[in-house]
């Protein structure tokens, strides 16, 4: 099997894969980067990413405001040191990405513009019209080809972390384009993979966020933390889940039930403010939990408009005028005419709750660091954790660029402290026996089980039972259920043998990966037996700090279910509290 040695190995080319690149190439030239991604990096998933990154610039708000936005946003389960960290460096992040040639939008006078975002009492998002994440990708990428240490390889599947004398050396990564195994020996490696929608039908995830990343980590004995919170955005497409951002929010698009009624007054988010008037209320900008669960209400009671795509709300945009929209909002309505045929300009435009964001993850500290040496996470697919049990719109780009770099630091860091060479022989023969697993998956004959059919019984049972509202016994048929998959799964026999682009294998690769990370949620969401956030209880409906005012910690076991443990939450400032959205948002 060919090696490549290098410095830090980077797993995934997204926004926290190359921001982390760019900052091990700044601290030392002479490092070797090794980055390694499943897609080209400008088609990582980044690039779905609309409205756009949170970071105080305007005079009137301050890094307190933030900072408690995101605590109480993200119901007291956030780690308080690392909001702190993140409110303090997205400024100097956000303008670093201006420097880099980032197209932020601005105001009339020249400054960059903000808009408002859900849960923020302030305006700090900044945004390059409705493509913000294309622009920041564009803007690493760009970034990234200065710096002749860092060696991309692209399309390339990561299969195994290589862990040796207790600590992670490197890894094995099958070369889509030949199918051949590559070894990298690394001295310190960064998981950059994003995050795991797809393990859901419904999703505004690209195909490719299927939790390569996290089970890497999970498989090698790190925790997932806080899988249980699951983030549904309010307004995806109803047919295809494409997101429609928050930002047509933020701009005064209004959130309409079948009778006309601005519906999130009777969940604790109004009173309303005339529609074309700033936006004083929360109302529209309530935090993403609260108003995807109050589409869940809404549609018990019979509120919601049938549609041929199943029962929606309605986004009401005309108010906002044609040149609002296509200045603003251009990819909004370029998605809602192509997929819908409905134009923001002219119609509302029907929506529905849609799974986007995993605010659990990999287990890092405040450096980006995993409890297993040499191993650090960024990104969707790291709990560090900043988002709590329900992240706030825009604070995700802000966390890969601000956590990306730190990932990057501490890896660098880690390599010149003197990380010591790894035994050839020992890391050649883990690579050989990974080689060996993989091989003999694709050569398996008399397989009973396809990974459609196990793929699409996985989604069934996630939507069913791990959804917006969950229920005890919901969620021990989904354990049972996965646990079963989980065995069947070694019966995936593959229909493509052969070694070129084998999209077959890949994808049988992609189900392994994500039949774990649910796993890890189901078991989780069992396991917490409150409502907090994003995970809400049927059966357990109030929010229990005395008990669960922890992370939990799924542990991975090769035939098993995971092992749940708890860890308590970094409270520095702000003791827990009550979620008031009633009050003035400006
Ligand atoms: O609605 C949005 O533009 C999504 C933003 C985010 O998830 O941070």
């Amino acid at each position: 099997m060919e090696t490549i040695q290098t410095d830090v190995a980077i797993i995934g080319a997204g926004g926290a894969g190359l921001r982390a690149a760019i900052a091990v190439g700044e601290t030392d030239p002479k490092l070797r980067i090794a980055l390694i991604s499943k897609v080209y990096p400008m088609r990582s998933h980044t690039c779905a990413a609309e409205g756009g990154a949170a970071g105080v610039i305007k005079p009137d708000d301050s890094l307190e405001n933030h900072f408690n936005d995101t605590v109480g946003g993200g119901d007291w389960l956030c780690d308080q040191d690392a909001v702190d960290y993140l409110v303090q460096e997205a400024p100097r992040e956000l303008i670093q990405l201006e420097h880099w040639g980032c197209p932020w939008s601005r105001e009339p006078n020249g400054s960059v513009a903000v808009r408002p975002f859900g849960g923020m009492i302030k305006q700090r998002t900044w945004f390059a019209a409705d493509k913000s994440g294309f622009h920041i990708l564009h803007t690493l990428f760009q970034t990234s080809l200065k710096f002749p240490s860092i060696q991309r390889f692209d399309e390339y599947y990561v299969t195994d972390l290589i862990v040796d004398d207790g600590r992670c050396q490197g890894l094995t990564a099958i070369e889509m384009r030949s199918g051949q195994m590559r070894q990298f020996q690394a001295r310190a490696v960064i998981i950059a993979g994003g995050g795991a929608g797809r393990m859901f039908p419904f999703t505004t995830n690209g195909a490719i966020k299927t939790g390569d990343g996290m089970a890497l980590a999970y498989r090698a004995g790190v925790a997932l933390k806080d899988m249980e919170f699951v983030q549904y955005h309010p307004t995806g497409l109803p047919n295809t889940g494409t997101l429609l951002t928050e930002a047509c929010r933020g701009e005064g698009g209004i959130l309409l039930n079948k009778n006309g009624r601005r519906f999130l007054q009777d969940y604790g988010m109004g009173p309303e403010t005339p529609v074309g008037k700033p936006q004083l209320k929360t109302m529209e900008l309530g935090p993403r939990d609260r108003v995807s669960q109050a589409f869940w209400h809404e549609q018990k009671k019979g509120n919601m408009l049938p549609t041929q795509w199943g029962d929606c709300m309605l986004l009401d945009m005309r108010h906002l005028g044609e040149k609002a929209i296509n200045e603003r909002l251009p990819l909004v309505r370029d998605v809602t005419t192509s997929y819908l045929g409905v134009d923001p300009v002219t119609d509302p435009v029907p929506v529905r709750p849609v799974v986007h964001y995993m605010m659990g993850g990999i287990d890092t500290n405040i450096r980006a660091a995993t409890p297993l040496a040499g191993l650090f996470a960024a990104g969707e697919c790291a709990c560090v954790s900043i988002n709590g049990a329900n992240r706030l719109g825009s604070n995700s780009l802000t966390e890969i660029l601000v956590f990306g770099r730190r990932a990057g630091l501490s890896a660098a860091e880690y390599v010149r402290s003197g990380a010591r060479p790894g035994n050839d022989a020992a890391l050649a023969a883990k690579a050989t026996a990974a080689q060996a697993r993989i091989r003999a998956r694709f050569e398996k004959t008399g397989g009973k089980e396809s990974v459609a059919a196990l793929r699409k019984e996985m989604m069934t049972t996630m939507e069913r039972n791990a959804g917006i509202y969950r229920s005890g016994d919901g969620l021990s048929e989904a354990c049972v259920k996965l646990g079963e998959l989980r065995h069947r799964y070694a019966e995936v026999e593959l229909t493509d043998k052969t070694n070129v682009y084998n999209t077959d294998l890949l994808q049988a690769l992609e189900l392994g990966s994500m039949l774990d990370c649910a796993e890890a949620v189901a078991a989780s969401a069992l396991a917490r037996k409150e409502s907090r956030g994003a995970h809400q209880r049927l059966d357990f409906v109030e929010r229990d700090d005395k008990s669960f005012l922890r992370h939990s910690l799924a542990y991975y076991h090769p035939t098993d279910p995971p092992r749940v443990e708890y860890r308590d939450v970094v409270i520095t400032k702000s003791q827990p509290g009550v979620r008031d959205y009633s009050g003035d948002h400006q």
